[in-house]
């Protein structure tokens, strides 16, 4: 057990204190230092079960969500606490502040968060230069979007100057097109939208493949609340570009789980336990209908190693958490990686 991993259950109560922005903040250079001091490390002790997913070698089946390290500041830390692969990010081509503070909430009472952030981030090419100096061999995504103020008839380029920007450092890129807190970026979720966005992606990888000798998968990122038809219409698309993998699910702007908390209408995405059911349903469907060869990474709601465990179950060959870690602490990622080494 890692001192941290000891120590969470004494300091989460002072860090649920603060305000939540604030206490990621300090968790996360905490964390660096720790990481530094070689306090992390002990890990390893845990059960790793290696993944072959995208002709890709993961050295287990955990990732850590994006938006949890943004700005790619701690990616070796995650990986000597244990997590198989970091997805970084949301990256945008140029810096952008993100939305007026306060705009990360925690609602203890429901295992959950809710956040407006509006990718607040370093810009692709900030992310690039720490990506370039990391040490694990972890297993790197970077996920990419498009800066606020980029209409969406002109998003395209964002993601191919992001894509571009990218390939040499990424072990893999997510596109981002299912953040509520981008306005209109959901629209880029409608067929002929992600058709002509995904067929420009795809166009440009398959040159950068020879440019850089090596092939990097693009994986699309999806939100919760999408209705059959439009799971339909994406799974189409998704199987006619041979997509390489798609990930399911974001937060969700429903708050049915949530109805009477008081932070219940504050406007965002909601993460942790109340999506868990929604992003199960989505993954599910994407499962049936998704060629055999495309495999699902599966986050939405892991609050435990059963958690995890059942979305393999419905068909993640990889899963990934946030709000779980949040509530959970450190001791999470021990145990999924023990009910994940079992599943599959
Ligand atoms: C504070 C916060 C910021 C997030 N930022 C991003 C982001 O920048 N890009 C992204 O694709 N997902 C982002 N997410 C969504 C998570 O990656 C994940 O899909 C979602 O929270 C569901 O997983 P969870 O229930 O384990 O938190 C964010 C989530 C939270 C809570």
């Amino acid at each position: 057990m890692t001192l941290l991993e000891k120590f969470y259950p004494t300091l989460k109560p002072w860090l649920f204190r603060l305000d939540a922005e604030r206490a990621h903040t300090l968790t996360v250079k905490m964390m660096v230092i720790a990481h530094r001091v070689g306090l992390l490390q002990s890990v390893v002790s845990a059960p790793q079960k290696p993944r072959n997913v995208m002709g890709l070698t993961f050295p287990n089946a955990l990732g850590l969500a994006a938006g949890m390290d943004k700005s790619a500041s701690a990616v070796d830390a995650w990986s000597a606490l244990g997590f198989g692969f970091v997805e970084v990010g949301t990256l945008t081509p140029r810096p952008q502040p993100g939305n007026p503070k306060p705009r990360l909430f925690r609602l203890p009472e429901n295992e959950a968060l809710i956040n407006r952030m509006g990718f607040n981030n370093p810009g692709i090419h900030a992310a690039v230069k720490k990506l370039k100096r990391r040490r694990t061999k972890a297993v790197v995504g970077v996920n990419i979007g498009k800066n606020f103020d980029t209409p969406n008839e002109k998003a395209v380029d964002d993601y191919l100057h992001c894509l571009k920007a990218a390939y040499s450092v990424a072990d893999y890129i997510a596109v981002n097109i299912s953040s509520p807190n981008t306005k209109g970026l959901r629209d880029l979720q409608a067929e002929s939208a992600v058709r002509e966005l995904i067929f420009a992606l795809k166009k440009e990888q398959a040159s950068l493949q020879k440019e850089h000798g090596k092939t990097v998968p693009l994986l699309v990122k999806i939100a919760p609340d999408l209705n059959d038809m439009q799971i339909e219409a994406l799974a189409r698309v998704f199987n006619e570009q041979n997509i390489d993998g798609v990930i399911a699910t974001n937060t969700t702007i429903d708050r049915e789980a949530v109805t009477g908390h008081r932070l219940a209408n504050e406007t965002g995405g909601l993460s942790g336990a109340p999506v868990r059911e929604r992003s199960n349903l989505v993954l599910q469907a994407f499962r049936m209908l998704l060629k055999e060869q495309i495999p699902l990474i599966g986050v939405g709601g892991i609050l435990n190693g059963a958690d995890a465990a059942e979305k393999m179950k419905l068909g993640a060959a990889l899963v990934q958490v946030y709000s779980g870690l949040v509530y959970r602490g450190p001791g999470l990622v021990r145990e999924v990686l023990a009910a994940t080494a079992q599943a599959g």
